[in-house]
């Protein structure tokens, strides 16, 4: 089975008018000419009147190529090209020569001093711009090239880290599974309570692994670009109260308390449903799981201009400045780990969390202190109400 390649892979071609070019000619007429053309065709054009001032331009401001006269008093355009050649930063910029005569020895020593092409003088409009069109998309490819195998690389590290993590949390729940498994069929006249108890244990195990192998899928379903959402005006409040009393059997087992601070009335958001009840359950679920018993937790809405602001305040443990710049990133079980029996922790949750908010043109981050709690916060867009009759319209970008 092959699959497409990463959504995130670049490949389109870059319009002219993202590319510099720079003339370089000691007579200010043939710049002029060049220079019309290539603007014409819609390049951004630099230019510079002598070798030394090419130089310093690359320095200051990159371009894409070079238009180089060979012919020029002080430095002539070969010594131009070798010390290009000679400067990481520009080694790569290709280098176009314009050059009086087609004659080879000339030539030959143009491209040994790293020349990539030639257009003798006097030159066809036409001719110069496709040379220039062909190396500029050639850098293009290379850059493209270079930055695709980087991509390909991260994901290729990043899949190596998966499988192993994937192998290292299963092989605890299967193990489980194995085990019970072979009790049950060993011990045929296991009593019933006894037989159920391994039943649910199995069941527990599998259960943790679903939930793995889903965290999992999610997150690759939003890196390919496969997310479905249904954004539309929702009241946070609700959504808020409804994720909330789902977890109080949980706190309250914890001895935690969990206590929602919200404004008058409803507060209409911009979000998918599901996705949105995604965001609050990790969130809130953090805040449970890494927080000792006994402590406390608020959830917060308000609204801001244009936004609903979204907080989760514990008083768990907190995290280090360290901690923190990993937050938000696959696989990032970081110091703090669950305080009771039955938590899991994948890793997997925020890095989900900030993908999906994204998706739905929300800001996610978080402020905490060592030992002094955390607090996680979500911009989602608002939704304005307008008078009664009239539908739900989104506020203004921005
Ligand atoms: N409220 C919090 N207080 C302290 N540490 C936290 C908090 N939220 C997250 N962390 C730390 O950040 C790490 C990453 O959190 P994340 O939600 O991404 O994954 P997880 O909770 O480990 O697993 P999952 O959410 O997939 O079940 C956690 O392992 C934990 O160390
Ligand atoms: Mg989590």
């Amino acid at each position: 089975m092959t699959s497409p390649p990463p959504a995130s892979l670049a490949t389109r071609t870059r319009p002219p008018g993202e590319s510099l070019v720079l003339v370089v000619d000691d007579m200010p007429r043939n710049i002029q000419v060049v220079g019309n053309l290539l603007r014409e065709a819609g390049y951004q054009v630099a230019a510079a009147t002598s070798g030394a001032t090419a130089l310093r331009a690359m320095q200051q401001r990159p371009a894409d190529l070079i238009v180089l006269d060979v012919m020029m008093p002080e430095m002539d355009g070969y010594e131009v090209c070798r010390r290009l050649r000679e400067d990481p930063a520009t080694s790569e910029v290709p280098v176009v020569f314009l050059t009086a005569a087609a004659d080879t020895e000339m030539l030959v020593k143009g491209f040994a001093e790293g020349a990539v092409d030639y257009v003798t003088k006097p030159f066809k409009s036409a001719e110069l711009l496709a040379r220039v069109r062909n190396h500029l998309d050639l850098k293009h490819s290379r850059e493209l090239l270079v930055q695709n195998a980087e991509r390909l690389r991260q994901l290729d590290d990043e899949k190596n880290e998966f499988l192993g993590i994937l192998a290292h949390d299963l092989k605890n729940p299967l193990a489980g599974v194995v085990g019970f498994a072979d009790l049950l069929l060993d011990e045929p006249d296991m009593d019933a309570d006894e037989r159920s108890d391994h039943m649910q244990m199995i069941r527990t195990s599998a259960q943790r692994m679903m939930m793995m192998v889903r965290n999992l899928l999610d997150a690759n379903a939003i890196e390919r670009g496969q997310l479905v959402m249904d954004v539309a005006p929702h009241d946070l409040v609700d959504l808020v109260n409804f994720v909330v009393e789902s977890f109080r059997a949980r706190t309250a087992a914890k001895g935690q308390t969990l206590e929602v601070h919200r404004p008058d009335g409803p507060v209409p958001t911009l979000v998918d449903r599901t996705l949105a009840i995604q965001v609050l359950e990790n969130l809130i679920s953090n805040a449970v799981k890494y927080s000792p018993p006994g402590k406390a937790i608020q959830v917060r809405v308000r609204r801001e201009p244009g936004l609903t602001h979204f907080e989760v305040q514990d008083e768990g443990p907190g995290l280090s400045e360290s901690d923190q710049r990993k937050l938000f990133t696959n696989f990032a079980r970081l110091t703090p780990g669950v305080t009771a029996l039955g938590e899991d922790s994948t890793g997997l949750g925020l890095a989900i969390v900030k993908r999906v908010v994204q998706a739905m043109r929300g800001r996610i981050g978080a402020i905490s202190q060592l030992g002094r709690g955390s607090t996680f916060w979500v911009k989602f867009p608002a939704a304005h109400l307008t008078p009664p009759g009239d539908n739900l319209v989104t506020s203004g970008e921005g």
